[in-house]
């Protein structure tokens, strides 16, 4: 085990310390570094720096080990309910029976939105994104709860913005649909359970009774937990980044949801289903979409494959894979997309590109054939994808609190123009 790091520049040699995972993770503390030699280190894209210590999800990506607060993600899918899992990121230890009943109940105190939030529902032109508007609307729970903006809250306050934010998530979530169809809101029922909850208000239209159908809640209640957390991911590193400055904790997961947004990132779900549609109105020949995805002279890449930190496999996409054939079966729904993406799933990870690359398929490969089976639009993917992070942010956001880290301000390499003297206007060349 390593227990110190010796750094060479030039003639002058210095000693870092390391520090040691609870899984043997080593790590190189260079917060001295620059003050010792004069130099920082460069790893643009993050690609080899941790940002953090971190208790809340461990994950080995090259043996596709996934868990959050040593559960692993296959148990969690398979046993709990997406509030638990929720608990347990957040609190750090599963909930007693007393205690996850209580903490349901605290969330379903606050599921109902203030009603002028419905006024900047009517603002948006038809057609906006979802995306775009649940960033501002998880923003904009800051100017209706403005004691969320004190810097120093006391442990009531910290906890009553917890819950009111996993609460009003899939109320403004729902709303976010219902207006992109033109359709009145459906309003919470709490006694319905989170998931349940959500289905009621997504899909249950006014003028008609809504059956919720339990194949539906324990695929979405699955679907959710396998999006619970992923420790240091470019939203989630946004979450902390933004709540290093002190801002208020809609601010900061505000900011996630924007990161989150981005096809290299979340809103890869969407762009997984149109990539299909697409190769499925081609004439459906996968080969073809193979050889765009490895021509590096076409931007095409096949969306929903590759990670940065899973080399092997995504243990999401296993479960997620099953499931799909699960839900579909149930709901009695043949969608020609899956048979394509299981084409070109089997095609990649025969092709040496792929396999040198250790290009596997991803949470977003299979996740939206199963929103879709289950009447979600496009637009939506995202949307539930942030809808099932949002504990994994609170947990982060909450753990960089405790910890007390100082404002995240990454340096730089400066390669512009050294010193120059101002040409005034009229003598520019
Ligand atoms: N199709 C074709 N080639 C790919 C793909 C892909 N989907 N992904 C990576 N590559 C190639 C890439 O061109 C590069 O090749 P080369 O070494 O010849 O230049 C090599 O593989 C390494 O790729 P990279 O872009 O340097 O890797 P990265 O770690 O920076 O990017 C990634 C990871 C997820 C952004 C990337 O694999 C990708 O763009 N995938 C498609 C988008 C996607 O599915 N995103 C969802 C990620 S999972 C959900 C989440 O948590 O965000």
């Amino acid at each position: 085990m390593a227990s110190h790091a010796k750094i060479i520049i030039d003639e002058k040699e210095i000693e870092l310390p390391t520090i040691v995972g609870t899984e043997n993770e080593i790590g190189v503390d260079i917060s001295d570094l620059r003050s010792k030699t004069g130099a920082i280190t460069l790893d643009v894209g993050y690609k080899n720096s941790g940002s953090t210590t971190s208790a809340i999800t461990y994950l080995d990506g090259e043996q596709g080990i996934l868990r959050h607060r040593g559960y692993a993600i296959e148990e969690l899918a398979s046993n709990a309910t997406f509030l638990e899992v929720a608990y347990l990121l957040i609190n750090g230890e599963l909930p007693k029976n007393e205690e996850l009943t209580a903490f349901e109940t605290n969330i379903s105190r606050h599921t109902l939105v203030n009603e002028d939030m419905k006024n900047i529902f009517n603002a948006w032109p038809t057609g906006s994104h979802p995306m775009g508007q649940l960033i501002a609307m998880i923003s904009s729970l800051s100017s209706f709860y403005p004691e969320s903006l004190e810097t120093n809250q006391t442990e009531h306050t910290k906890q009553l913005n917890v819950f009111r934010l996993l609460a009003k998530m899939p109320t403004i979530c729902a709303m976010i649909y219902k207006k992109s169809l033109g359709h009145p809101f459906v309003y919470p029922q709490n006694k319905l359970d989170y998931v349940s909850n959500f289905l009621n208000m997504s899909f249950k239209h006014v003028t008609e009774d809504y059956t919720i159908e339990p194949v539906m809640v324990d695929a979405l209640n699955k679907l959710l937990i396998l999006h619970a957390d992923h420790e240091q991911n470019c939203s989630t590193s946004t979450v902390r980044l933004v709540g290093s400055s002190n801002a208020n904790l809609y601010a900061s997961i505000g900011a996630g949801v924007a990161a989150l947004w981005g096809p290299l990132h979340g809103g890869a779900n969407q762009e997984v289903i149109e990539m299909l549609e697409r190769i499925k109105n081609d004439g459906g020949d996968v080969s073809k979409w193979i050889d765009k995805a490895k021509d590096k002279n076409d931007s095409f890449r096949l969306m929903g494959f590759g990670h940065r930190v899973y080399k092997n496999f995504d243990p999401r996409a296993k479960i997620i894979k099953k499931a799909c054939d699960e839900v579909l079966n149930k709901l009695g729904i043949n969608d020609p997309t899956l048979e394509i993406a299981k084409k070109l799933e089997e095609n990649a990870l025969k092709d040496p590109y792929f396999i040198e690359r250790k290009l596997f398929p991803n949470v977003d490969f299979y996740s939206g054939i199963i929103y879709r089976a289950m009447g979600f639009p496009v637009e939506m993917f995202t949307v539930l994808f942030a809808l099932g992070r949002l504990p994994g942010w609170i947990a982060q956001f909450n753990e960089l609190r405790s910890q007390k880290q100082p404002i995240g301000r990454p340096r730089q390499i400066y390669t512009g123009y050294t010193f120059r003297h101002f040409v005034k206007r009229g003598d520019r060349k």
